[in-house]
């Protein structure tokens, strides 16, 4: 049967608690829009599934009531609204859960900019969601975040309906979640004596006492928990809480060094599979977790293991040797299993990055596809629910504008309009499978994001183009639109007090990379001297003469990558005069990306007798950290058909990546 009630807008205010500092919000939109009367349905993020405009204007008054109808779901479904605005009529919400009802009030308050907008578009709206999952991962195990930080970034995500943050509670870097039955890690693994993660990763990663002097972390109490939680839930917003397993557990095995094989502190990042204590130790830490957390999802990590001491430990050995497991893999496989188990006989489910593939993955398990889409096809071939948050689109922590106008960051390049691309249903899913993608997340991991300021900063707008991945459908998404409304939008975050990127005045892709280049050699055929690396292959062997330089980052599939020298021979076809050989190197010293340290070029007319042209020596320090791409090239005045571009790698034995030769 419909329910009906009247809800005054205030009271609704109230509930939705958004945030505060109204006043300067209201100020700066009425600014920006002085000659915008009426605002409607455009404005709304994300982009709500059905919107017809009709004709007139609703004057929005101090409180106007709301029409709240409330009907069965077989009518509208879980999170999905109707939002009627008329002239004379006012504002009716169709719903049939409180999550619909929450999110008709999150348009309305974008539509009427908080209140501030007093014409609204008389229109009709039908909305829902495409996917039940849309989330945003925070990382605050490198650095330590307050309650309060978390809550803000909650009240933004809320506005733009998103429903999980996942906290990733534990890592090398400090442990963040009290647990009474093993107080160590928070009385010591959640404390280190150096305050950047980069400073503690460079020295002897150790961990402090809590209270020693100037030790730097930090740990949330089970009680700071259950309000965070309940914050959450007014907000329609699900944590969920992650427990690293069976890697990236350092800070466990100093306090804790009996469950690591070595069992001695500083030894290992990996638990000791074939030690019953470790089982013990976390069943204990879940069952506090769960009595905590109450999701249905608990995320138990999975990703990064290296498994190298299971190989000789006496212990790890004798368990695959009683459970038949042929391979360290297998290993990792009997845990997650089992943790899968534990975490089921409790009624809830596990989720973990897509390593837990490996091996063979427990039934019921979801998997968090990260590193691309394939791990996350192969699980929803295999029946289980799919996360996906691939690093190529959804992290967060890579830069998202030119290099050398933005805060230091683990590198690479991901502006918001590379989040926004993002589709998530590939052609290669299979049709009767698609159903166990539940949805999209975003990742920002923290290692080089020291302030809460950097990381906001890094959220936003890119965490909003995740949401309207997640909420909207593909045929409504266009960019164009999308960074209009995430222009106003900016502007409101701001003056509601949060650090966001200035889309306003990005950079973008280096210039280099917008136009293809023109020259003696695009499409000549190439002999490689040397394989390509088979992780960086670009487009094979057409890379060098396909007239495409590369972007800001060596992982934009445009530049080719080598562990070792690059010898390349490029036949132009037939002998002709040459002007000009060159071709642009990249260093970045971070992941291991450095100049070559000479390049020769030689010349031939029949490609058997060579004749050097050019030997240039590398002049860019190697200790040089920041992003620099650097030109070698040749003036000459020659005739030739065969250009041999001979890059000798660095003394450092990192990757060499080279985008174009250009012949001219
Ligand atoms: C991950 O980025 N290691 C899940």
């Amino acid at each position: 049967m419909n329910h009906l009630n009247i809800v005054n807008f205030v009271g609704l205010q109230n509930f939705i608690m958004m945030k505060k500092r109204i006043f300067l919000s209201v100020l700066l939109i009425l600014l920006s829009l002085p000659f915008v009367m009426a605002q409607g349905p455009e404005v709304v993020i994300p982009v709500p599934a059905e919107v017809s405009v009709n004709k007139g204007t609703y004057r929005f008054r101090k409180n106007p009531k709301i029409r709240m109808v409330e009907v069965a779901e077989d009518s509208i479904p879980s999170e999905s609204y109707r939002l009627e605005i008329h002239r004379r009529k006012g504002i009716t919400i169709t719903f049939s859960d409180s999550a619909g009802r929450y999110y008709a009030l999150q348009t309305l308050n974008q539509m009427s900019a908080d209140g501030a907008i007093r014409e609204l578009q008389c229109c009709e709206i039908y909305d829902c969601p495409r996917f039940p999952y849309r989330g945003l991962h925070f990382d605050v195990s490198r650095h330590f975040r307050s309650v309060d930080f978390l809550k803000k970034q909650m009240d933004a995500m809320a506005m733009f309906k998103m429903n999980r943050m996942h906290i990733h509670l534990t890592d090398a870097a400090g442990w963040r979640m009290q647990i009474d039955a093993y107080p160590r890690l928070t009385q010591f693994a959640a404390w280190r004596p150096q305050h950047t993660w980069k400073e503690w990763w460079a020295g002897d990663r150790h961990y402090a006492d809590e209270g020693a002097p100037d030790s730097y972390g930090g740990y949330y109490t089970k009680d700071e928990l259950r309000d965070l939680v309940s914050y959450a839930r007014a907000r329609h917003i699900e944590i969920i809480p992650e427990i690293e397993m069976p890697s990236h557990s350092e800070e466990v095995l100093a306090a804790y060094p009996e469950l690591g094989c070595s069992g001695e502190a500083y030894k290992d990042s990996d638990f000791c599979v074939g030690n019953e204590e470790v089982f013990r130790f976390l069943e204990t830490v879940l069952d506090e977790v769960m009595e905590v957390f109450p999701s249905e999802y608990i995320h138990i990590g999975g990703d990064e293991a290296g498994k190298q001491h299971w190989k000789t430990c006496p212990k790890c050995q004798q368990r695959m040797q009683e459970e038949g497991l042929k391979d360290v893999d297998e290993l990792q496989s009997y845990m997650i299993k089992r943790i899968a188990r534990y975490v089921e006989s409790k009624g809830r489910k596990v989720i973990g990055w897509d390593e837990i593939l490996d091996g063979g993955l427990a039934e019921g398990a979801a998997v968090m596809s990260w590193r691309g889409t394939e791990g996350g096809i192969a699980a929803m071939e295999m029946g289980h629910d799919v996360v996906m948050s691939p690093g190529r689109y959804c992290y967060l922590d890579h830069a998202q504008d030119a290099p050398f106008k933005e805060p230091e960051s683990i590198g690479g390049y991901l502006p918001l309009d590379s989040v926004y691309v993002y589709e998530p249903v590939e052609a290669s899913m299979p049709a009767d499978r698609i159903h166990h993608l539940k949805g999209v997340q975003a990742n920002l991991w923290s290692e080089y994001i020291v302030t809460d300021a950097h990381a906001e900063y890094m959220y936003w707008p890119r965490a909003i183009a995740i949401a309207e991945t997640a909420w909207s459908l593909p045929e409504n998404k266009d960019l164009k639109g999308f960074r209009q409304r995430v222009l106003r939008m900016l502007e409101r975050l701001r003056a509601d007090g949060y650090s966001t990127f200035d889309l306003q005045n990005e950079y973008g892709e280096r210039r280099e990379a917008l136009a293809v280049a023109e020259h003696l050699a695009k499409g000549c055929k190439v002999i490689y001297g040397k394989p390509v690396q088979q992780w960086y292959p670009a487009s094979g062997e057409t890379t060098f003469t396909d007239g495409i330089m590369g972007g800001w980052t060596y992982s934009d599939g445009k530049w080719q990558g080598f562990l070792s020298d690059i010898d390349v021979t490029i036949d132009l076809g037939s002998v002709k005069p040459v002007q000009y050989v060159g071709g642009t190197f990249m260093q970045l010293k971070g992941p291991g990306v450095f100049m070559p340290r000479q390049i020769e070029i030689l010349v031939s007319e029949d490609g058997v007798d060579y004749e050097t042209i050019a030997l240039i020596e590398n002049d860019v320090p190697t200790s040089a950290e920041e992003l620099t791409f650097r030109s070698f090239d040749t003036s000459c005045d020659i005739r030739a058909r065969y250009v041999r571009y001979h890059a000798f790698r660095s003394i450092m034995r990192g990757f060499l990546f080279l985008d174009e030769i250009v012949v001219k």
